[in-house]
């Protein structure tokens, strides 16, 4: 009856449990809108705006909204005009737009591991296939252009900088190798950067937004830019060798237009909520720079949890000593102590030993959680250093 593009959804252990216990303590939250930040009351009032009765169809958008986007990129130096921008309804919608433009069925990306879980879901969702490269631990989980390895059938290279969850950035001396590689395989170069604008360290790094050396499209959206997931309008830069990047945008535009899915009045607001918005991402910004602060204060009490220091994002990796499964772990500490973490299977880290933490949440939950991890853990690393365990 079904498509195999859709599976059959088989809940594991942990996500079961969520519904018998819900989570007191939710470290998994990656929903700005629920975490107690201040918005700024009238931010989407521009969406009462009279301009949006009116219904002027617009493949890739309004020019308007274009512009407001294309300024946001210019406003960092990057050579980017509003000919360029094609909005979407989300980051996700345009992970799909572009598996339609350049895969044919059985063909797909290649995407970092350990990273954002959608990405088998989207490309299965059309037909396509999900091939992996690895984001190496001995690199911090930074990408290694040479561990990327030739495969048939592989359209575009998908990096997610900072990464989630990792939170690591392309290195600078391998954004070079990278591209290279793009244009020696004809591979497009897929630069998900929806998380750029939350750095959490000082690190060099650099957008691909506007990259002229390959087919390449930079993906956006106001779900992290702003903290308004609800909206639904996200964007693709698309940029690289002239005739290549304008043949691209035409189909892009052709297969955007079978949906318009974008609402017109959110179209008519968006340079305004733009503006407005810049106060939730600063908000934002402090939430999640102040936690990873916090959480260093926090792990000086239990040193066998080790941060892996992230370069930006929303979230923090941590080591825990294996005496124990991921699972395991994060199944007692919900049903013991009402937290919620997510394991890094969820990523999909290369071993065991991994915990996901989100750094929008309250700080009190944060400490919480953390303390609650910390001595479940050590009580774990006590019990096998009793004699004879
Ligand atoms: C790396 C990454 N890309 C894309 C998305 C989805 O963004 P959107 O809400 O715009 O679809 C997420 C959501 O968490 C993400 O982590």
């Amino acid at each position: 009856m079904f498509s195999s593009r859709v599976p059959s959804l088989v809940p594991n252990r942990w996500s079961q449990m969520l519904s018998a216990f819900p989570p007191r303590v939710d470290l998994t939250v990656s929903n700005p809108t629920l975490v107690g930040l201040p918005y700024p009351p009238d931010l989407l009032a521009p969406l009462a705006d009279p301009r949006g009765m009116a219904y002027h169809p617009a493949s890739a958008g309004l020019s308007s909204a274009r512009e407001a986007v294309a300024q946001l990129y210019r406003a960092q130096g990057l050579p980017v005009s509003p000919e360029q921008i094609l909005l979407t309804a989300s980051t996700s919608e345009s992970y799909s737009l572009l598996a339609k433009l350049l895969c044919e069925p059985g063909e797909g990306f290649l995407v970092p591991q350990p990273s954002y879980p959608l990405f088998e879901h989207l490309l299965r969702a059309e037909s396509c296939q999900t091939f992996f490269y690895p984001l190496p631990e001995e690199t911090g989980f930074r990408l290694d252009a040479a561990r990327i390895s030739l495969r048939e059938g592989v359209k575009a290279v998908v990096v997610v900088q900072p990464n989630n969850p990792t939170g690591t950035v392309v290195p600078p001396g391998e954004r070079e190798a990278l591209v290279a590689l793009c244009r020696q395989r004809g591979w497009a170069l897929v630069a998900d950067e929806v998380f750029w604008e939350f750095p959490l360290s000082e690190s060099p790094r650099q957008s691909f937004a506007g990259n002229p050396h390959c087919l390449t499209f930079v993906l956006g959206g106001l779900s992290k830019l702003v903290g308004l997931p609800q909206l639904k309008v996200g964007w693709m830069v698309v940029s690289g060798p002239e005739e290549l990047a304008g043949e691209a945008f035409s189909r892009l535009e052709f297969l955007a237009d079978t949906y318009l899915s974008v609402a017109t009045p959110t179209q008519e607001a968006l340079p305004e909520i733009l503006s407005r918005g810049l106060a939730v991402r600063q908000g934002i910004g402090e939430r999640v720079k102040a936690n990873l602060q916090l959480l260093k204060q926090e792990l000086a009490a239990f040193p066998f949890l080790q941060l892996l220091e992230p370069e930006g994002g929303w979230s923090a990796v941590l080591r825990f000593p294996r005496v124990v499964s991921e699972e395991d772990l994060v199944c007692e500490l919900l049903e013991k102590s009402g937290v919620a973490l997510y394991p890094g299977f969820f990523f999909d880290f290369p071993h065991e030993g991994f915990l996901v933490v989100s750094l929008l949440v309250p700080p009190e939950h944060l400490a919480f959680g953390l303390t609650a991890l910390g001595r479940t853990l050590e009580g774990k690393l006590a019990s096998c250093a009793e004699p004879g365990s």
